[in-house]
């Protein structure tokens, strides 16, 4: 076989089921995975949106997944063929400045890679560079679909939301958006007991979801928002705010409801520049992180998720075999419409 099945990004708005080449070793560190199954990113929105203008026209999408090692290069040390894996969003050197002081998102031979700069895992083969520091093994006490969630929404909102925003024992979070991304930040979140886990979104649905997965309260986005979350927290607002969407509303959002001291951690894309409210939040003592997600909790979750102590199996809401992966893009991309939040593509 010397061709494969893939989703490309075939310019703004289009992705495109296609046939391309099968990947090759082409460094001793490199490893070619045959994909089990995938799913869909809202970053791959993003990109299908035009705000990501590193990912070329033409790149096959995708970040995430699980698979089983096809070939590794020769320097590969970790995996053989067979193995059955978890792929990381991030690609990692290990060996650069970036990965040794733990940031391995700013990898100067990786990073966010796949589905961005290279081809990505919407294809029935990756090739997988640095393997030995970019896949994981898979484990017993999880169905593969649980551990789907590991490659970048449990540790994206884990990383991005959850330590940068310091989430601590009886504090108060507000979660700006309930997609995946954001449920996973509020299942880990959970882990440190935060007092109040407030979510707010646009979808209902997304959360009646949030409620059964631990949310004290949810609020439908509106104009009353800032009002309802004051109310909840005596005045005060929220210790954490958590941005996860990448529009600019939700992001000025966050600096409206952020209490003296607190801390804002952004985890949305965002493709426009948006508004800073320093008129009014200049002696506020607040913290704003940004952050790639780095993927360096990635071992600590799986034993979690391993283990029972984290679900992620109400993530899960549809699943489409590779060759119906308009279908899935379709729903996801409308999730409101379809109840859906997290896709799984069978290969
Ligand atoms: N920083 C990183 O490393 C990293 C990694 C992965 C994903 N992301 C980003 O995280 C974000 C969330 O990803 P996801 O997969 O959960 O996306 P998603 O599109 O499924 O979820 C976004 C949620 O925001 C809600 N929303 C939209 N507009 C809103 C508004 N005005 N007010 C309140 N809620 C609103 C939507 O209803 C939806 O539930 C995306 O921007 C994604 O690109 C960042
Ligand atoms: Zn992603
Ligand atoms: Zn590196």
């Amino acid at each position: 076989m010397t061709t494969m099945k893939a989703l490309i990004y075939a310019g703004k708005g289009q992705p495109k089921l296609v046939d391309k080449p099968m990947p090759q070793i082409l460094q001793p560190t490199d490893a070619v995975v045959k994909m089990v199954k995938t799913t869909i990113c809202g970053t791959d929105l993003h990109i299908l949106k035009g705000d990501v203008p590193t990912c070329a026209e033409n790149t096959i999408l995708g970040h995430e997944g699980i698979a089983v090692v096809q070939s590794v290069g020769p320097s590969v040390k970790a995996f053989k063929p067979g193995d059955q894996v978890i792929v990381s969003c991030i690609t990692s050197c290990s060996t650069c400045e970036y990965c040794r002081r733990g940031m391995p998102s700013h990898c100067t031979d990786g990073g966010w890679i796949l589905g961005n700069t290279i081809d990505g895992t919407q294809a029935q083969y990756v090739r997988i560079p640095h393997a030995d520091a970019s896949l994981y093994h898979m484990v017993a006490g999880a169905t593969p679909d649980e551990q789907v969630m590991v490659s970048d929404v449990l540790v994206t909102g884990y990383e991005c939301g959850v330590l940068n925003g310091r989430v601590e024992p009886g504090s108060t979070v507000a979660l700006v958006g309930g997609g995946p991304v954001g449920l996973g930040a509020m299942l880990t979140a959970q882990l440190y007991t935060p007092a109040r886990i407030i979510m707010i979104d646009l979808d209902a649905n997304r959360l009646k979801q949030a409620k059964s997965l631990g949310a004290t309260h949810t609020i439908l986005s509106g104009p009353d928002t800032v009002k309802q979350v004051m109310e909840i927290t005596g005045g005060r607002g929220v210790d954490t705010a958590i941005e996860a969407v990448g529009v600019p509303a939700t992001f000025e959002l966050c600096q409206e409801l952020i209490s003296p001291g607190g801390v804002i951690a952004n985890l949305g894309v965002h493709g426009t520049k948006v508004d800073l409210h320093l008129e009014s939040l200049w002696d506020r003592n607040i913290t704003i992180t940004t952050r790639l997600v780095d993927a360096t909790s990635s071992s600590m979750l799986i034993k979690l998720v391993d283990a029972g102590r984290i679900n992620t199996k109400a993530l899960v809401t549809h699943s489409f075999k590779f060759s119906d992966m308009g279908n899935a893009y379709g729903t996801f991309g409308a999730a409101a419409q379809h109840n859906a939040l997290k896709v799984i593509v069978d290969f």
